[in-house]
């Protein structure tokens, strides 16, 4: 799986030859200044839950690629009456069979105003489940979410989770010491940080990070670096 970093929790993946876009947030971001986001082509937005640290540019790259936004029911609502118009309404629980895999929505503990105002939904971290080289693959999106005994049934129903990628920033979702116990919960192999560092509230010891997940592949990527994750 190819993975680019684009700063807080945003990142792209190419799965099964797609591009799938988690939770842009660039523009307003200071440390992806360095980022276009004109020049991102994406198939998929998944966006986990309505803050504007999660969906900030999600309407103009969805408008000008035309891609499918899979979020909850009301964030998908609140996209199409901006003109957004291929989105693809999910909730918590619900799964379904895309092109380049099925998504499971999970449970995150957090919240999902919008930016205006409008409620959003449940927040949600996604299980997806795709198939690389003959090779059955677990990916867990947790969006932003404090630990919570439900991601051990992720591991009850799939075993072990090949790529997790977990907040460790505090303050608003989980630390660094609350995320290793949400990788051994779903039963990790390989962990991507992300929501740290971007604003103070969030900004994290590395070396911290680095020793709390040394029994795991820790995979810390620098804003517009790519990586193919295996
Ligand atoms: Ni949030
Ligand atoms: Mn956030």
């Amino acid at each position: 799986m190819n993975v680019t970093y684009l700063g807080h929790s945003c990142f792209q993946l190419t799965i099964s030859g797609k591009k799938i876009l988690f939770d842009p947030f660039i523009t307003p971001n200071d440390l992806a200044k360095d980022i276009d986001v004109n020049t991102i082509e994406t198939d998929y937005i998944l966006i986990s839950h309505g803050h504007d640290d999660h969906i900030a540019d999600a309407e103009s790259i969805a408008k000008r690629t035309g891609a499918k936004v899979i979020s909850s029911w009301e964030i998908v609502q609140w996209l199409g009456t901006k003109g957004v118009e291929n989105g693809h309404p999910m909730n918590t629980g619900g799964s379904w069979e895309f092109d380049f895999g099925t998504v499971k929505c999970v449970t995150a503990m957090h919240s999902s105003g919008l930016p205006d105002g409008s409620y959003g939904g449940n927040p949600m971290g996604f299980v997806i489940t795709y198939t690389e080289h003959d090779v059955e693959k677990y990916l867990y999106y947790a969006g932003d979410t404090a630990l919570t005994y439900d991601m051990k049934l992720i591991e009850e129903e799939f075993g072990h989770i090949d790529f997790a990628f977990l907040p460790v920033g505090d303050n608003f979702t989980m630390g660094i010491f609350d995320a290793l116990k949400a990788a051994q919960f779903v039963n990790a192999d390989t962990v991507i940080p992300m929501h740290y560092d971007t604003f103070g509230y969030i900004v994290i010891d590395h070396g911290d990070l680095k020793d709390a997940f040394s029994d795991f592949e820790l995979a810390v990527f620098n804003i517009g670096e790519e990586k193919e994750l295996t």
